[in-house]
């Protein structure tokens, strides 16, 4: 939880609200079943109305007269997003000033205690009506539960007569976001609250001690950091059966409605480490199965993350994981992520290649995309990644792991009652959702390959970015490609990678 200090604002308690507690029980959610679309959706909308109240409070704050600081001055469209969204923030913040070296010495003082990082200080005599003062820049990266108790602070110092926040001009390629794979320990904003302990329609509501063994297990996520081997679960009798329940049932199916994909890495989980219905897999064995297979890695989380930094994990082939098990009451439903969703659904399917790399395309697309574009990958990811259907020899097959791990719905998705849609991404980006039931429409790829060139092919038309992202795999790092030098840099390395399957070819007697 962030702190609210002393000198908190009625602008902080909103931000907390947006951040730490959104899309919660307590925030009035609404929805039966969570997921990430609606979880977009609803990021969305707090973002938006957070945005009207914190321009009126900074305004209020600072500014007796309007003119002072400006709605476009403070926060441009989707930087009032970032703001919101991104843990910390790149901005430059312009203070008039009575004195110059004292009051410098305090907003340094003051902009390092919010947890501030100054990256440029500039200092002029003013240039706007008061010839006496002095104008101070000051560029800064600064996390976003820091900046408006700066803000406040100087609201109550009397030699600073006003403060301007403004755009630092290369914001759009310098916003945060994960840059290498250790950054995602700062992707675990959890924004479901729909838990045993606050939703009476829970399974698990009035079972004590289920509520206290699956916040044990879900609080693993929450010290973990990038490197740790994943801690082991040592799963109780209920909660091996729970997983028995939906594996057998998802067996009996398995020829008839699951995708080639997942059947033939079911038999290599089974093979080689030991997949079975009498034994819940632990992450820790399954993520270096994945990372053996397809470079994929699985990281514990706490419950549903937001839209914004689960997709990012997937940019780095991160999956994030709930390792606590539903309800026994309930085998063949879960209002909440839980493992067995996560082990029996994403991971076969994480480790078919093509499918990773669709993964981590989905992923690197919502890096740096606003909230209306993060809701459009949401909605791509929700209707492929955990409900997709495919063709299979004329025949209709499950990809999503939404229906992998759930018999009731697979067979609904399969039958004739729902619509079945061709994959096309922008009918698709825009598809309303349902959440009080099964899904009335699914959407039918011809194959996985043509299912992630259509995306690419949307994401080109549609994401709008000034620049573009390449995933380096030696240094887990996502680099932006924003000069002619950098994609002569990949290029080269791509062109070392082609000469060797040249050579290969050559070798074969086919080339
Ligand atoms: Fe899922």
């Amino acid at each position: 939880m962030l702190d609210k200090g002393s000198n908190g604002s009625i602008a902080d308690d909103r931000i907390k609200a947006a951040i730490v507690k959104s899309y919660s029980v307590e925030n009035g959610y609404p929805a039966r079943r969570r997921s990430l679309v609606d979880d977009a959706r609803f990021e969305s909308k707090i973002n938006t109305e957070c945005r009207k109240s914190i321009i009126e409070e900074v305004k209020a704050l600072f500014s007796p007269s309007e003119e002072t600081i400006m709605e476009d001055d403070l926060f441009l469209d989707n930087e009032i997003t970032t703001l919101i969204s991104q843990p910390i923030q790149r901005l430059c913040m312009i203070f008039k000033s009575k004195e110059n070296l004292g009051s410098l010495h305090k907003i340094l003082k003051t902009i390092e205690s919010c947890k501030g990082t100054i990256l440029h200080v500039e200092s002029r005599k003013s240039q706007w009506n008061d010839a006496d003062s002095s104008d101070i820049l000051f560029k800064m990266d600064i996390p976003r539960e820091g900046l408006f108790s700066l803000l406040s602070t100087f609201k109550q110092d009397n030699n600073i007569f006003d403060v301007q926040v403004i755009r630092d001009p290369t914001n759009v390629k310098d916003c945060w976001y994960p840059k290498h794979i250790s950054d995602l320990d700062r992707c675990n904003h959890l924004i479901s609250k729909y838990e045993p302990d606050l939703d009476q329609d829970h399974p698990g509501f009035s079972d004590k001690q289920y509520r206290k063994r699956r916040q044990m297990v879900a609080n693993i996520a929450f010290s973990y950091t990038y490197g740790d081997p994943i801690p082991r679960i040592e799963y109780t009798e209920d909660e091996k059966r729970t997983w028995k329940a939906v594996f057998d049932k998802v067996e009996d199916l398995l020829e008839s409605h699951c995708c080639k994909q997942f059947r033939d890495i079911l038999e290599i989980l089974k093979k080689e480490v030991g997949f079975c219905s009498e034994k819940i897999p632990q992450l820790e064995d399954l993520s270096n199965f994945l990372k053996r297979r397809t470079g994929f890695s699985l990281r514990p989380a706490a419950g549903l993350l937001s839209a914004r930094d689960f997709l990012a994990s997937l940019a780095f082939r991160v999956f994030q994981c709930t390792q606590y098990i539903r309800h026994h009451n309930a085998p063949h439903h879960s209002p909440e992520p839980d493992a067995v969703h996560e082990l029996l659904g994403h991971v076969p399917m994480l480790a078919d290649p093509q499918f990773a790399q669709f993964s981590q395309e989905l992923g690197i697309a919502s890096i740096g995309a606003s909230d209306a574009d993060i809701e459009k990958i949401a909605t791509l990811y929700w209707f492929t990644v955990e409900f997709g259907l495919c063709k299979e020899n004329g025949k209709l097959k499950a990809y999503g792991a939404g229906l992998l791990s759930s018999y009731g719905e697979l067979l609904h998705a399969l039958s004739d009652k729902p619509e079945h849609k061709p994959f096309e991404p922008s009918a698709c980006a825009v598809q309303a959702y349902q959440d009080q039931d099964f899904q009335d429409i699914y959407f039918v790829a011809e194959t996985l390959e043509d299912c992630q060139f259509k995306f690419r092919r949307w994401v080109e038309e549609n994401i709008r970015r000034p620049y573009d992202l390449w995933y380096n795999p030696f240094t887990q790092t996502l680099e932006v490609l924003d000069s002619t030098e950098k994609v002569h840099q990949v290029t080269k390395q791509i062109n070392w990678d082609l000469n060797s399957i040249q050579f290969a070819l050559k070798r074969l007697g086919t080339l």
